[in-house]
């Protein structure tokens, strides 16, 4: 939650306390040069050891409670049966209100079984905005063609919007028609899109989609790894939900939906995933393909360890001490940065708060990757791991032509219940610092590029050995921190 002082002053304030921890420490900056320069300027390339705040991700990296522990040390370790997966069954039928769950090993697993189930070439699937390994699914898996049906405020990083991940209904109706029922392999919905910058959907939308499905008889799918983020957000923003409780809103929210599955490394613990269902000819549709891909359905390529702990923060993230804890950090951390003048994508969501890399770096070409060059700089001038998701988190074309992404961010992620105020208080200062430095830092470009998700292992180099530029400036106004 967050929390108002005697000043007035609104902070984000942990509602836990820290029992176990791990040292961090700041590598000075000759050192983060030459760690960035060996990783090809690419952040997914570093080793913790060169890295003060780890913010890649919020995916695997979260604190996990003392209760989620203890359930890890007390498992019913079989290969099938085990009465863990029972207690995570449970759990989802508790919290997600669904009869029917499989484990998957993680959240793109479940992109892969879907989209070998229900699509095959010449389809499509209509989507809120697409994930970098869904798409890849879709496309790759299914044969499919992923169409991303977002609301036109979506792309406009500096909003007031409270809802920029709505689906628009208008466009999924001309989708429809243009396609035809039959070419629709199922629509895809995902709570705080993720590479629009952690933007919720409301659930009027959501509402308004389901209706549109039912009517043309499509399956609708739930992307959940973040549905708790959008929960909370609704509780905040939407009218209707604001006397609802977060557990309520994302009962609401399963009902609506025909499939569920989620990334178990975010809402829920550090590994895993899950689909769910309440239709049991669906259920049954996939379930013959768990074992081909995942493992027996009582664990699903999962240890029942990860499993005793996704059970356990089923139930626990829908707290909203949990849910809201990443989003009030995101808020503030947002705030802090947009009062100053840095272009920061407002209003503030889940997931990570995100710098607007285009606004940042108008002079870097899309063709020489903003997003990937801020990310790099921000790692420079701070130890500070953040993520590139712009043009180098996408795919080339059929024919090899780079295809622009919509947005160019820099994603700083809060994994949750591990970072601090103080830690954003050092992120927005290097930021500010950076921004008042920008016009140092140039374009990148690749050295070595793999053929499918080349965010991952792809290698660049700097256009013209900017990073000695900002690194002298760095040192010559902050010193050799
Ligand atoms: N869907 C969404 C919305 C996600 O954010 C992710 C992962 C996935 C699916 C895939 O799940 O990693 O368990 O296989 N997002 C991570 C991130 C990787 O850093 O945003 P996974």
């Amino acid at each position: 939650m967050s929390i108002k002082l005697t000043s007035g002053k609104e902070i984000p304030i942990e509602m836990h306390k820290t029992r176990m921890v791990q040292k961090i420490w700041l590598p000075p900056i000759d050192q983060r040069l030459k760690a960035i320069a060996e990783a090809g300027y690419n952040t997914f390339q570093l080793k913790t050891k060169d890295i003060f705040l780890d913010m890649l991700t919020d995916s695997g990296v979260n604190a996990m409670s003392d209760n989620q522990h203890a359930a890890m040390m007390r498992v019913d370790d079989a290969y099938a049966g085990s009465m863990t997966f029972y207690e995570f069954a449970d759990a989802v039928k508790d919290v997600l209100g669904y009869k029917y769950v499989m484990n998957v090993h993680q959240g793109r697993a479940a992109e892969h079984l879907l989209s070998k189930v229900f699509s095959k070439k010449g389809d499509v699937v209509p989507t809120n905005y697409h994930f970098t390994t869904t798409k890849v699914h879709i496309e790759l898996t299914g044969g499919a063609l992923c169409l991303e049906i977002y609301a036109d405020e979506a792309l406009k990083t500096a909003s007031t919007h409270p809802f920029k991940g709505n689906m628009d209904p208008q466009k999924l109706k001309s989708t429809i028609k243009k396609y035809g029922k039959d070419r629709i392999a199922f629509v895809r919905m995902e709570a705080t899109t993720n590479l629009l910058g952690g933007q919720p959907f409301s659930m009027a939308n959501l509402k308004e989609i389901k209706q549109i499905c039912k009517e043309n008889g499509l399956l609708l799918v739930l992307d959940g790894s973040l549905i708790c983020e959008n929960a909370y957000l609704v509780r905040q923003r939407e009218k209707e939900y604001q006397n609802k409780t977060v557990a309520e809103i994302v009962k609401e929210m399963c009902s609506l939906v025909d499939i569920f599955y989620m990334s178990g490394r975010k809402n829920t613990s550090v590994r895993g995933g899950c689909i769910a269902t309440n239709n049991k000819e669906l259920f049954e549709k996939i379930q013959p393909w768990l074992p081909v891909y995942e493992g027996f359905f009582t664990y699903g390529g999962m240890s029942q360890r990860e499993v005793a702990a996704m059970a356990v923060g089923m139930r626990e993230m829908v707290d909203p001490d949990v849910a809201g804890c990443a989003v009030e950090q995101i808020k503030y951390f947002v705030n802090r940065l947009a009062e100053t003048g840095i272009p920061v994508v407002t209003p503030p969501g889940g997931l990570a708060c995100h710098l607007d890399a285009k606004k940042f770096l108008p002079h870097i070409p899309q063709s020489e990757y903003p997003a990937g060059a801020l990310t790099a700089a921000l790692y420079i001038a701070s130890g500070i791991r953040s993520m590139e998701r712009g043009t180098i988190s996408m795919e080339r074309d059929k024919d090899g032509k780079e295809v622009f992404a919509d947005l160019e961010l820099c994603r700083i992620a809060l994994p949750r219940r591990v970072y601090s105020v103080s830690h954003i208080e050092y992120a927005v200062d290097r930021i500010n610092w950076l921004y008042k430095h920008r016009n140092l830092v140039k374009g990148l470009k690749f050295v070595f590029e793999p053929p499918v998700l080349r965010f991952f292992i792809g290698k660049l180099e700097t256009i013209g050995n900017w990073e000695q530029n900002l690194a002298e400036a760095f040192k010559k106004e902050v010193g050799n921190q």
